[in-house]
């Protein structure tokens, strides 16, 4: 998730795109640049912060009422000077900033490269716009032309600006499944990712749709066609929001709005990588390990907190699907508890942010005695990502909430996606097993979405339970990492002590805590061992517990049982986690802000635990 700024009007770009930038550091901050035309198109770019990036042209003369600028969250090519945007075409006439996946690049790339093209960068974004001046050059078109043959022959999500040295005074833009929003001042244009570094200049604001091209000139009207080259009428909207609630795209905390983007995180997790059609999974980052993976003995997942509990899932459904034996360690203890490693282990690191020291260490011990590393990260080019021998990248989008979220389905859509390749590449399954898995897969962000639609019933248990001083999660099979994930986000954000059991354990010691003080939050799909479940809530309501109970939809023996029931849309049993840890999310949310709690940054807690 990049941020992308352009401007066309009277006044000097650059103060405006790199102010525009620091409004978009949200959105990712791990290289930036900027392009500025003004008789020659000159382009500036750095690794780092946009501070970094002003930092390194503080000395220069900038000029031009024309520019693009970006700052990058990367999903192909490392964080690096070369790989930051803008990118030049070859001729350097064009310069384009892109927010997306294009996920046929490296096919592009091939073609481009057998017509004697160079690339500087490994990204996907200097294909395109070697692409467009390809056909521009030789079909002899004109560049939003090009543009609209290009963007028929790409595959994936874009939010695009392109300036030319032959035409000083035209932004083209371009969308398709990344948000684009274009300001209309009084004789200036300004287009951003969102509506963040626009609305102190204007409110007025037109939303490109779905494969639409806008050609904006400057003195002039804003044309706007689709890629097949049929006009539209821009609708032109007014702003409503203020700065502080756009950035959040008016939800009021980070954590709310990143919950709502998992049917959108979920589904980038898997893109590009998930073909239903030719029933393929392709990992790019581990294709070199597979084989690996395939002969392991075992494999151990490390990892902290909600990572860990995704690696917890990972246990199940690697053991479950690959029959290969799992374990998971918390890595601040595995990377001092004297492990025994072998060769032929295979480690799996797990880390959101890829800084988390307990982790690294933990990779560093198991590195040392000859094991593989395989790492699943959110950011890309972190100290994790750089530490393991390969690994794919989860994809979900800078998470900026304290309370990970978005970024534990996503582990736990790769390690599910990683399993069932693996299994399949092993015949631990059957041909038609796999198929049916995949396509349910496929369908998850759909069902995280019909999901979050609980969020007005969850309020209001939330209300009910705000002043409890304790909380249970239960849950068997898949379900009981769900029911720790579950407890964690309670107490990080709303400071109410929560604990996850599995839901058999209540016999030997937690049911001894059970009285009408006690909210058991119980995660009772209908698959796996359901009916002992049932029973486990049976024991809860004899004594006098309150009973909230995650089902799934049309469920009716539990509806008879517990105190509240939320329903989720039914899946496999080995998916259930992706859509069950939702009304959770949101549980621990509302409650949070109902104590008044600082959701998005709670007390003594980091987003990155660095230290030990
Ligand atoms: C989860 O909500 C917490 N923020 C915390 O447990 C986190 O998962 C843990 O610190 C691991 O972080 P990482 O995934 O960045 O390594």
């Amino acid at each position: 998730m990049c941020g992308i700024v352009a401007y066309i009007g009277p006044k000097q770009a650059y103060p405006i795109l790199i102010k525009g930038l620091h409004r978009l550091e949200y959105r990712g901050y791990d290289s930036a640049g900027i392009a500025l035309l003004n008789g020659d198109l000159n382009l500036y770019k750095c690794k780092g912060k946009v501070s970094d990036l002003e930092d390194h042209v503080k000395d220069l003369n900038l000029h031009g009422t024309i520019g693009i600028a970006h700052t990058r969250w990367a999903t192909h090519g490392e964080p690096n000077d070369e790989n930051a945007h803008p990118h030049f075409s070859q001729s350097r006439k064009l310069a384009i900033i892109h927010n997306g996946i294009i996920e046929n690049y490296a096919s592009l790339k091939k073609e481009l490269i057998n017509r004697g093209y160079q690339f500087s960068s490994n990204t996907d974004t200097e294909v395109l716009i070697h692409l467009i001046e390809d056909i521009q050059v030789n079909e002899k078109v004109n560049l939003v032309e090009a543009l609209q043959i290009a963007l028929n022959q790409v595959i994936g999500a874009y939010a695009i600006v392109i300036i030319s040295k032959d035409d000083p005074d035209t932004l083209i833009v371009a969308k398709k499944g990344s948000p684009l929003v274009i300001g209309i001042g009084e004789g200036e244009y300004f287009v951003a990712s969102d509506a963040t570094p626009i609305v102190e200049y204007t409110k007025k604001v037109v939303y490109l749709g779905e494969e639409e091209i806008a050609i904006i000139r400057r003195n002039c009207d804003l044309k706007i066609k689709t890629i097949l080259n049929k006009d539209k009428t821009p609708y032109i909207q007014k702003l409503e929001m203020q700065l502080s609630a756009l950035e959040k795209e008016g939800f009021e905390h980070f954590m709310l709005k990143e919950i709502y983007e998992q049917p959108r995180s979920i589904n980038d997790s898997m893109r590009g990588r998930l073909n239903i059609e030719k029933g393929i999974i392709s990992l790019g980052g581990i294709i070199d390990y597979e084989q690996k993976i395939v002969n392991a003995n075992r494999i151990i997942i490390v990892a902290c907190g909600t990572s860990w509990h995704a690696g917890l899932v990972g246990e199940y459904v690697f053991e479950d699907l690959a029959r290969i034996p799992v374990e998971v360690e918390y890595a601040s203890e595995f990377r001092y508890r004297h492990p025994v490693i072998y060769e032929n282990d295979v480690v799996i690191a797990i880390s959101q942010s890829g800084e988390t020291a307990d982790t690294l260490a933990a990779i560093q011990l198991a590195k040392s005695k000859g094991a593989t590393i395989i790492g699943i990260c959110n950011v890309v080019g972190s100290s994790i990502a750089r530490a393991t021998d390969a690994g794919s990248y989860t994809h979900a989008g800078p998470e900026i909430g304290v309370a990970s979220t978005k970024a534990f389905t996503a582990q736990v859509t790769l390690l599910t996606l990683m399993a069932l390749m693996i299994a399949h590449k092993k015949g631990s399954i059957s041909k038609s097993r796999y198929h049916q898995i995949l396509n349910e897969l496929a369908a998850i962000p759909e069902k995280v979405a019909i999901a979050l639609k609980v969020n007005d019933q969850v309020k209001i248990i939330a209300e009910k339970f705000k002043d409890a001083r304790n909380f249970l999660y239960l849950g068997r099979g898949y379900n009981f990492p769900v029911a720790l994930e579950g407890a964690l986000k309670l107490k990080e954000i709303s400071y109410i002590h929560a604990e996850g059991y599995p839901a058999a354990e209540m016999k030997h010691g937690p049911i001894a805590l059970i009285d009408e003080e006690m909210p058991v939050v119980v995660i009772a799909t209908n698959k796996g061992t359901y009916e002992k479940v049932i029973s486990n809530i049976q024991e809860v309501k004899a004594r006098k517990g309150k009973i909230i109970a995650i089902v799934t939809e049309g469920d009716v023996s539990v509806k008879e049982l517990a105190d509240y029931v939320i329903e989720i849309p039914e899946t496999e049993e080995l998916l259930v986690p992706l859509i069950a840890t939702i009304p959770l999310q949101l549980l621990s949310y509302h409650i949070a802000v109902l104590r008044g709690c600082n959701v998005d940054q709670p007390r003594n807690l980091a987003k990155s635990v660095t230290v030990e």
